[in-house]
């Protein structure tokens, strides 16, 4: 694991081969601060020329940025467009038999789709959801698997105007009814279920479970796409195959023309209180954003095959799945399982079989590999690699090397993305034929791209210090507000603290004497699990929900290994504190309650009971020195402020 030790003392720096250079889109550090400078010249011009070279317009805009409503930036927004029509249709002159998703399912089962039949196949699902009653800015939630047809559900939202809410399959059933309500989704798109790891996991009995949670009844259709050909429950008027709904439909499908600030999708994501927020993304900026990023970081070319593994459900798989990939021409493998299924080579052997060239995945993936297998690589023929790709969380320097030599052979850069839901694509990355790395480092901003690192009161630090990551101008992929709130969208992102002047990322990194960026994690109560966001405020309300055991629980992180961060949690039960098998009963209670309450992914790793939380005579939980407890630390902090000190020696026992 990196200590913060490891990585600043980090002097290893690793320039692109010449080869690389030559060929790259943007080539060599000249071309890179020549655009850092033009877009610092003239800031708009920058983009307005990118937007009109990019992006296919049905009305040209004539105002690139509107500041006049700040922090409610608009881009473009006269400018009018639809994203699926950018990202099929532009292809069917030029390359309609070229091979959009090359679909790998979990048994290793290959379907290929080229881009004439992705766009039939968009047209054909965005006319049934016509036939629905489904229109422009109504919204869908979606609940699929890895699939060509995820990729194809979502594009036609896209087609006609609908705004796509992606919940990951792994979510609960709780989680899904709160996002239908949230979002007032009036349409759902699920399949039967799906395959990961040779296990089928069920998807359509989770939206009939948050139907009969209650509140759902806005939702009037529902489509289900059949993957597992399990039996499901399908109820008349409402569900529909999706075979049947696309089977007499026809071929096209006029795209539905949507301002550029129009949203595309909303995705959750998890903040710093309880409920999650809706990140609400635009139409231009944002598919801007993904064909630009996909050009520089991934310097797509004409026949590359590219691979990123992310679900659909996160922000990676909207971007680098989706829109991103689809958007710029590329073929892409899209993967319905698990790393480690059949066994911890199935990354290795897919890149083999599919020549892929440009591979992006999460550094928890990589260090499971690590862990499974650090030899496994070199079973394998690896050299179609041309660019690898790490995003989610910070990877550490012994990681990184490790997925440079062994993976890369020593001759692939490896782009360390560090972007967020909420920025729509990569913000701070190195570029692969420019950019000299330095392993655990992201590196430095993309052009246009102004970040800094302040104190406390929003002053700049200076380079070689740490402090607070802060983006200081607008950039076409960001986030438009909070679906349903934008107080919220406003006091989390633009806090009143920077003058309601920056945004504020939430991460905390520091530049070295050459200015390069490390991040150094969350500085809000949000956790990264497995490259996962998961707030502590969150998992608390879950573990309370169950007011039959719980009176009142507090959740931390702590390093792990192998997941980056583990939930810890500190539960105070309304009866008498467990011990023994005891404890570990109600444990295991307690994990699969938050399981159904939120999903898999926010099940706490340790759970720690005692009868009381370490709080302070005014009532406040001392958190910090819980965080001191979850990692093993000797608490050396002041505890004259506590009430009850004893309870420090209760919480150590982990079970
Ligand atoms: O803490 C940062 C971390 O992941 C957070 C964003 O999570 P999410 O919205 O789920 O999006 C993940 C995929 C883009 C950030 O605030 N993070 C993301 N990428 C990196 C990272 N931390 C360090 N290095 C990265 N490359």
């Amino acid at each position: 694991m990196s200590t913060i030790e490891s990585v600043l003392s980090e002097t290893r720096v690793f320039p692109p081969s010449e080869t690389m250079v030559k060929q790259a889109n943007i080539s060599g550090m000249a071309a890179y601060e020549a655009m850092c400078k033009e877009a610092e010249r003239d800031f708009e011009g920058f983009w307005a020329k990118l937007a009109r070279e990019t992006l296919l317009w049905h009305k040209p805009f004539t105002k690139t940025l509107d500041e006049s409503n700040a922090p409610f930036f608009r881009w473009f927004h006269d400018g009018e467009l639809n994203a699926s029509y950018n990202c099929l249709d532009r292809h069917l002159k030029t390359q309609p038999d070229k091979v959009a998703i090359l679909f790998e399912a979990d048994d290793g089962k290959i379907t290929k789709a080229t881009y004439k039949d992705l766009y039939h196949r968009v047209c054909q699902l965005a006319n049934a959801l016509k036939g629905m009653g489904v229109k422009k800015g109504d919204r869908v939630l979606i609940y699929m698997p890895m699939s060509i047809e995820a990729v194809c559900a979502m594009q036609a939202c896209a087609r006609i105007g609908a705004t796509h809410s992606v919940v990951f399959g792994g979510f609960s059933a709780k989680s899904v009814q709160e996002r239908v309500i949230d979002a007032g989704a009036i349409a759902i798109i699920t399949a039967d279920g799906q395959f990961r790891g040779g296990k089928e996991i069920a998807l359509k009995p989770v939206i009939d479970e948050a139907f009969a949670l209650g509140g759902c009844d806005g939702v009037t259709n529902v489509i289900v796409y059949q993957r597992t050909g399990s039996q499901v429950a399908m109820q008349r008027g409402r569900d529909t195959w999706w075979h049947d709904a696309v089977k007499d439909q026809p071929l096209d499908c006029e795209p539905t023309w949507v301002d550029a600030e129009h949203p595309l999708f909303i995705l959750y994501t998890s903040g710093s209180t309880g409920k999650p927020k809706g990140v609400q993304h635009s139409t231009g900026g944002y598919l801007l954003w993904a064909m630009l990023t996909m050009r520089w970081v991934f310097d797509t070319k004409p026949n590359d095959v590219f691979w990123c593994t992310a679900d659909v459900g996160w922000v990676t798989g909207h971007t680098y799945v989706c829109y991103g990939p689809t958007a710029v021409g590329t073929t892409q493998v899209v993967f319905e399982g698990v790393p480690t299924y059949p066994d911890a080579g199935r990354f290795w052997k897919m890149i083999q079989d599919h020549k892929v060239n440009v591979f992006y995945t999460a550094p928890t993936a990589i260090r499971s590999l690590i862990k499974a297998g650090p030899d496994l690589p070199k079973k394998y023929d690896l050299s179609s690699l041309r660019i690898l790709g790490s995003v989610g969380e910070p990877i550490n320097p012994e990681a990184w090397m490790w997925y440079y030599t062994t993976v890369g052979n020593s001759k692939c850069p490896i782009v360390d993305t560090w972007w967020q839901t909420e920025t729509g694509g990569h913000l701070i990355t190195p570029l692969p034929g420019a950019t000299p790395l330095k392993p655990g480092s992201c590196t430095m901003p993309l052009p246009g791209i102004v970040t800094d690192i302040v104190d406390e009161t929003g002053n700049s630090v200076g380079r070689g210090k740490g402090g607070i990551l802060v983006i200081k101008r607008p950039w076409p992929s960001m986030i438009r507000t909070i679906w349903g709130d934008p107080e919220r969208f406003k006091k989390s992102y633009y806090p009143e603290d920077f003058k309601g002047k920056y945004y504020l990322a939430g991460d905390g990194a520091s530049t070295d004497e050459d200015g390069y960026y490390r991040i150094m994690g969350r500085i809000d109560d949000v956790l990264n699990v497995s490259g996962h966001r998961l707030g502590t405020m969150e998992i608390e309300s879950a573990l309370v929900a169950n007011s039959k055991l719980v009176a009142e629980a507090a959740v931390v992180g702590r390093p792990d290994d192998l997941t980056g961060e583990a939930v810890c949690a500190f539960v105070v039960l309304k009866g008498a504190r467990p011990t023994g098998d005891e404890a570990l009963k109600i444990a295991k209670e307690l994990r699969e309650w938050v399981t159904k309450e939120i999903g898999a992914i926010a099940k706490p790793k340790d759970i720690r009971f005692g009868d009381n939380l370490p709080k302070t005579r005014s009532g406040k939980i001392m958190r910090r020195l819980l965080r001191s407890i979850a990692k093993g630390e000797s608490i050396t902090q002041d505890v004259s402020t506590l009430e009850n000190p004893a309870i420090l020696e209760q919480l150590k026992q982990n079970l």
